[in-house]
This record gives C-alpha cells, sequence and structure tokens, in this order.
C-alpha cells in the first residue's frame, strides 16, 4: 500500500461526530472505503496507535482499520461493518487509550475474548476469534462505530477527571504554540 500524503485529521474529544453512531457501508460506499482506508492507517501509523475507526476522521461509515504490529511488523486489518458476534462470560481489564483521547490512559474491562464478523475491502466476509489486546482493540473500534469511546466504559467521576484534564492539557499546548 503506498502511503498517502494527505492525512485525515483525527478528531479530538468532546466532539459531536465521535459520539455519534455510524451507518453500515452500501456497496456504493465501497469506491469511496477503499480511498479512504489506506489514509486511515497513515494517520494511524503517523499518530502512532493500533486502531483506528471511520468517525475519529469524521466520516461516519462503519468502517475501522487495525494493526497491532506484532515483532514490529505491519499486519494491517481492514473491518467493514464489523460486528461481535460473540463474547466471552470471562472478563479482563486492560489499560486503554485512545487517539482521540491523546495522552489519556484508564483501565477498562470488557469480554476477555470476542468473535467479530466483518467484510474486507473486497467485501469477502471473514471471522476472528481474539483475545487479550486483539479483542480489547476490536471492542474498542466497533465501540466507535457506535459512538462510544473508552471513557463512557468508566464511572462519571473518572470520566468527568480525564476529560477535564485533557482539555487542560490541550490548552496549555496551544498557549505554548
Ligand atoms: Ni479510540
Amino acid at each position: 500500500m503506498d502511503e498517502p500524503e494527505d492525512l485525515p485529521p483525527i478528531l479530538v474529544a468532546p466532539h459531536r461526530s465521535l459520539k455519534t453512531p455510524a451507518r453500515a457501508v452500501r456497496p456504493a460506499d465501497m469506491d469511496a472505503v477503499r480511498l479512504l482506508a489506506p489514509r486511515m492507517f497513515a494517520a494511524m501509523y503517523k499518530a502512532p496507535g493500533i486502531g483506528l475507526a471511520a468517525p475519529q476522521v469524521d466520516v461516519g461509515l462503519r468502517l475501522a482499520v487495525v494493526d497491532l504490529m506484532p515483532g514490529d511488523v505491519r499486519q494491517p486489518i481492514v473491518l467493514v461493518n464489523p460486528e461481535v458476534t460473540r463474547v466471552s462470560t470471562e472478563w479482563a481489564t486492560r489499560e486503554e487509550g485512545c487517539l482521540s483521547l491523546p495522552g489519556q490512559y484508564a483501565d477498562v474491562s470488557r469480554p476477555a475474548s470476542v468473535r467479530v464478523a466483518y467484510a474486507d475491502l473486497d467485501g469477502k466476509r471473514h471471522e476472528i476469534d481474539a483475545e487479550g489486546l486483539m479483542a480489547a482493540c476490536l471492542q474498542h473500534e466497533i465501540d466507535h462505530l457506535d459512538g462510544v469511546l473508552f471513557v463512557d466504559h468508566l464511572s462519571a467521576l473518572k470520566r468527568n477527571m480525564l476529560m477535564r484534564k485533557l482539555a487542560k492539557e490541550r490548552k496549555l499546548a496551544h498557549a505554548e504554540k
């Protein structure tokens, strides 16, 4: 995949588009999706991050890109209309961050393993059984498609604290420019 040069800016919370559920990708969207996916990967690698959902670049489609880069080798996955079809009864807690909440991290509890069904850029259907980091990452990205951020899994107290900290840090960063 060639590295596109015009990277889509990543929205930072709070932003209305991050709270808006995305609509399903239709066959008529696929040309636009095939152009957008490489740009999303480029923005994600540059950030750097391991996942990016279309609403984070202000596109309201059920599309996400993921790459855990195992052993520092790129292993890009494009998820068109991904859906969690099975969850484990066992839960796991791990620290999460988000490119739309730069510098903010918190422990989030989710089902420890999931099955996710999705289509690729050729419309071919796939299923992944994921656990560990991949399970958390897939659930985090699919949450974005429903207008949900990782902080929405925290208590209101913790969420407000992180959001205030983010706002304060952004204000300081702008003041320094
Ligand atoms: Ni995120």
